[in-house]
């Protein structure tokens, strides 16, 4: 009997189940049922089952299907200050950053929060950790805007009460920050089945006071929410914060005391993080953020990717926009072995990783960073199908529609979309099987 639901499509499976294991069917297809893969394999096997009787398959053999890529660190309303040059990060945010967030007000976010979702999905993103500004209702228009878009989001509202660009004094930011981000919780965290998620989000201790992370810590635990913050991005941010907590050893230890290490934090950028800081890390199972894109645009450095896996913490990349200069996880991914190729220059030892192991990254390993490994992050039949279909053509150098990856393994698919992917690549892209970005000039459709 074919389900009402039931979704069938072809092209060359590839996913990373492993850090730098691809498993691949060439010839492949999937069936997708109530928003969940029902199976995957030769194309041959499945339009025999039951369930495929009477389908149209979408896509062609030509067609590669991928998890949709997951950024876990980016922020909606600096999208318009992409590419804005500065020294470094602070002088970064007074002069673009904090203008920009400052403007985005409930219609700004009605206008913008729309493109920035279609921007992702037409990136082959299907999932995006994000932080908002510090308003409410600029908050809730993004959370409404993920809602009609059909990814699968995770957003807050950024929190600051020592240097924030609101205007209030602080002793009034400070319960009302707590109010208004424990609203929001309450309205969108876990809404549509989970696809949408809250994140307490206090910035960075910078503008930041001890007693405010200390309640956000304890609001995100209390009703099982993600926390996301900042954390040694910068030399001269993590002096700032030596001379505000001198009494706390390390920049981690500020949080670790303020309750803000766990298995659902993520921390973004750690670059220059001291071994007693990453044993924190580590030891509290917290996730780090990896923005190369942004690490290098904005002069921050370079961080140590094998020594951080190898420590054992949990890492995701991530877009940073607009610290990085585009949502393009594919561009992420290439900066992070173009990253530790450069250490690795100068450095004895450095292990660059491979193509096979920054798409873990970004799809399964993002996925585990999250914890929803049993949920997305592969195409295991069980998960929620969660997929995007590229035009391998679209990324060849010359135009090799007809039989473009013949003769190519997987680890030389992925190897060109590190390189050459990008929003020209993306023929289709899914969230629990629902189109939510289908290409205008049909590729191989
Ligand atoms: N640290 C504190 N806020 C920010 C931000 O908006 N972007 C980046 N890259 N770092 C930050
Ligand atoms: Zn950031």
């Amino acid at each position: 009997m074919l389900g009402k639901t039931t979704k069938g499509l072809r092209g060359f499976l590839i996913d990373a189940p492993e850090p730098g294991r691809l498993r691949a069917v060439r010839d492949g297809a999937m069936l997708i049922e109530d928003g969940v893969i029902l199976a995957a394999g030769p194309w041959e096997e499945l339009r025999r089952l039951p369930e495929a009787a009477g389908l149209t398959w979408l896509h062609s053999p030509e067609a590669v299907i991928l998890p949709g890529l997951i950024d876990v660190h980016a922020h909606l309303p600096q999208y318009p200050v992409v590419a804005r040059v500065e020294s470094g990060l602070l002088p970064w945010l007074e002069r673009h950053v904090f203008p920009v967030e400052k403007e985005f007000n409930a219609a700004t976010a009605r206008r913008l929060a729309p493109a920035f979702f279609e921007a992702l999905a037409r990136n082959g993103t299907t999932c995006a950790m994000l932080y908002t500004t510090i308003y409410e209702e600029s908050c809730d228009e993004a959370f409404a805007a993920a809602d009609r878009s059909g990814l699968r989001a995770i957003l807050g509202k950024v929190m600051m009460d020592d240097g924030s660009y609101g205007g209030l004094k602080p002793e009034k930011i400070l319960p009302l920050s707590l109010e208004q981000s424990e609203r929001l919780c309450r309205k969108w965290h876990g809404h549509d089945g989970g696809r949408l998620e809250y994140a307490f989000s206090p910035r960075f201790a910078v503008t930041c006071t001890e007693e405010l992370m200390r309640a956000a810590g304890a609001l995100a635990r209390e009703h099982g929410a993600y926390l996301q913050t900042h954390l040694s991005e910068n030399h001269d941010e993590i002096e700032t914060v030596r001379r505000k907590f001198p009494r706390h050893a390390s920049y981690t230890a500020v949080y670790e005391a303020c309750g803000l290490l766990g298995p659902r934090s993520v921390f973004g950028h750690c670059i220059h993080l001291a071994p007693e800081e990453v044993g924190l890390l580590a030891g509290s199972r917290s996730v780090v953020a990896h923005c190369p894109t942004s690490n290098l645009f904005l002069n921050s450095g370079i961080m140590p990717l094998d020594r951080w896996l190898e420590a054992g913490l949990r890492i995701g990349l991530a877009s940073d926009v607009a610290g990085g200069p585009e949502l393009n996880l594919w561009q992420v991914m290439r900066s992070t072995i173009e990253s530790q190729k450069a250490r690795s220059f100068y450095e004895p030892g450095v292990r660059v990783p491979t193509a096979a192991e920054v798409f873990y990254l970004a799809t399964a390993g993002g996925a585990a960073a999250l914890g929803k490994e049993a949920l997305i992050g592969t195409l295991e039949p069980g998960r929620e199908a969660d997929v995007v279909v590229v035009d391998l053509a679209a990324v060849l150098p010359v135009d090799g529609r007809g039989n473009a990856h013949a003769d190519l393994t997987p680890e030389e698919i992925i190897t060109l979309l590190v390189y050459r992917g990008g929003p020209a690549a993306v023929i289709e892209t899914f969230v629990r099987g629902t189109s939510v970005y289908r290409a205008p000039a049909p590729g191989l459709l």
